[in-house]
């Protein structure tokens, strides 16, 4: 397996170049299940999950054309199979969102349970149980989620969520465009990747009023077309970089960050100390003339703080002056990062589901090992900022979300270079036709 090595000590000083939103490209790929024409996706990162989702459109029959210019085009007009399978679906939690496109188009699917991961249970019931809603008939067998719907087609129906969840909201706004009549999906999720999704399936031919709010409307139709769909940049990616850069009191501009994607990663940055200014090349953070202040924060769904910033944040505060407490509401076990820290020198106790940090002056290199995407994205940015080297293992998990985060890196000043593990595999999977991803953290 890969590992990262990194010469930490050296303040970033340069610019990156966001790449397209993980979590927004994941539904758009597979929302081309919805049609029999061809969806163009643009702007789609190289990353070891967006091969993932192609091998899994792949394997039921679309066929999957990508070009050097970050273009991908799918046609599943002519599926072979309705069933996503374990191999599959235990290496990507979100080819659940097949469910959706599969049932509304078919009138069926068998989707392998994904299971839990490192950060939590994952449980999918908000998924099933709004598939119930409509009309779906769902049983879990041998560990596959198998759906059917009578020859009508899913009908509309009003769907309350529990819990705010993205790829629920995201799978049943995907079925809620073919269902008969009009869904109403209430305490939606709000994040700017469900927006993207709604966009292109409005291209698609899609009637959706609401999307970005928490109760979105869907009125269903016959059929959906093909068209073209350019992905939002990745805010998740634009706020790790950002961070590196405070983290390391140097300065850094992002290229492509929308500030329509929200705030709240900004304005704690901003209360950290950091000089932000947006200009029309993206936004630049400098916090070489500032000393970083330790903030308090609580993750909650948009548009609040991101969970999936929480593992940087907290790296950010343990080399930041002062206490502080960060508390995570969306996950139950996603402080994996904390223990590593420790290793390195961080002064952080874990109280419950909050971290109690007290900032020190240095961390020290150490060997590590990732244990899910983000706490990967803070283990790398805790070697930037410790003294000597840091070794990073399993980083096949950064490699699902980041892309050519060492390139990038580097071009910031960073000391920072890919170990090849044996077997070699790639890092860039997209390009070499992809390898089998190791179980997902
Ligand atoms: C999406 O995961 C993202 N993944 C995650 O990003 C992100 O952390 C998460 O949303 C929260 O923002 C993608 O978009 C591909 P949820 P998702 O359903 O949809 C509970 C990353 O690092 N829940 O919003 O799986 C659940 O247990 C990844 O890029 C149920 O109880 O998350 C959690 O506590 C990690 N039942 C909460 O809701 C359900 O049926 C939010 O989960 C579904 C969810």
């Amino acid at each position: 397996m890969d590992k990262l090595l990194v010469n930490g000590g050296c303040p970033l000083d340069g610019e990156v170049q966001l790449s397209g939103s993980k979590n927004a490209v994941l539904p758009i790929l597979i929302a081309s299940l919805l049609c029999a024409e061809p969806l163009q996706v643009r702007n789609v990162p190289h990353l070891r999950d967006i091969t993932t989702a192609l091998k899994l459109l792949g394997h039921l029959g679309a066929r999957v054309e990508f070009n050097e210019d970050q273009t991908v085009e799918v046609d599943s007009g002519d599926l072979h199979t309705l069933r996503a399978p374990y191999e599959l679906v235990k290496t990507m939690r979100a080819s659940i969102l097949v469910l959706g496109p599969l049932l509304a188009r078919f009138g069926e699917a068998e989707v392998s349970l994904p299971g839990g991961c490192a950060i939590g249970s994952r449980p999918v019931d908000l998924h099933i149980r709004g598939f119930r809603k409509m009309g779906a008939q769902v049983s879990i067998e041998n560990g596959y989620i198998k759906a059917t719907v009578g020859r009508g087609g899913l009908n509309g129906a009003r769907i309350l969520f529990d819990t705010v969840t993205v790829t629920g909201t995201e799978n049943l706004l995907m079925a809620a465009v073919l269902a008969r009549g009009i869904t109403v999906l209430e305490n939606a999720a709000r994040e700017p990747e469900v927006v993207d999704l709604a966009r292109c399936l409005i291209a698609m031919g899609g009637i959706i009023e609401g999307a970005g709010t928490d109760v979105i409307t869907v009125k269903g139709v016959d059929a959906l077309h093909g068209a073209c769909h350019t992905v939002i940049s990745d805010r998740i990616e634009a706020g790790t970089y950002l961070l590196a850069a405070a983290a390391t009191r140097g300065r850094i501009r992002v290229i492509g960050y929308d500030p329509q994607q929200g705030d709240a990663v900004l304005e704690k940055l901003r209360e950290a100390g950091a000089l932000l200014s947006i200009d029309p090349r993206g936004l630049m953070l400098d916090m070489r003339k500032t000393q970083p202040q330790a903030v308090n924060l609580t993750t909650a769904p948009f548009p609040g703080f991101p969970t999936d910033m929480q593992a940087q944040f907290v790296l950010f505060n343990a080399v930041a002056n002062g206490s502080s407490m960060v508390t995570e509401t969306v996950f139950e076990n996603r402080f994996m990062h904390v223990h590593e820290l420790q290793r390195m020198g961080a002064d952080i106790h874990l109280r419950g589901n909050t971290a109690v940090i007290q900032g020190v002056v240095g961390l020290s290199g150490a060997q590590v090992m990732a244990t899910d995407l983000r706490a990967s994205a803070c283990l790398v940015l805790a070697g930037l900022v410790a003294e000597g080297e840091t070794m990073i293992d399993r980083i096949y998990h950064i490699d699902r979300g980041y892309d050519r985060i060492e390139e990038k890196l580097s071009q910031c000043g960073a000391s920072i270079r890919r170990i090849p593990g044996w077997p070699a595999t790639s890092v860039l999977p997209f390009r070499d036709g992809g390898s089998a991803s190791p179980p997902q953290s």
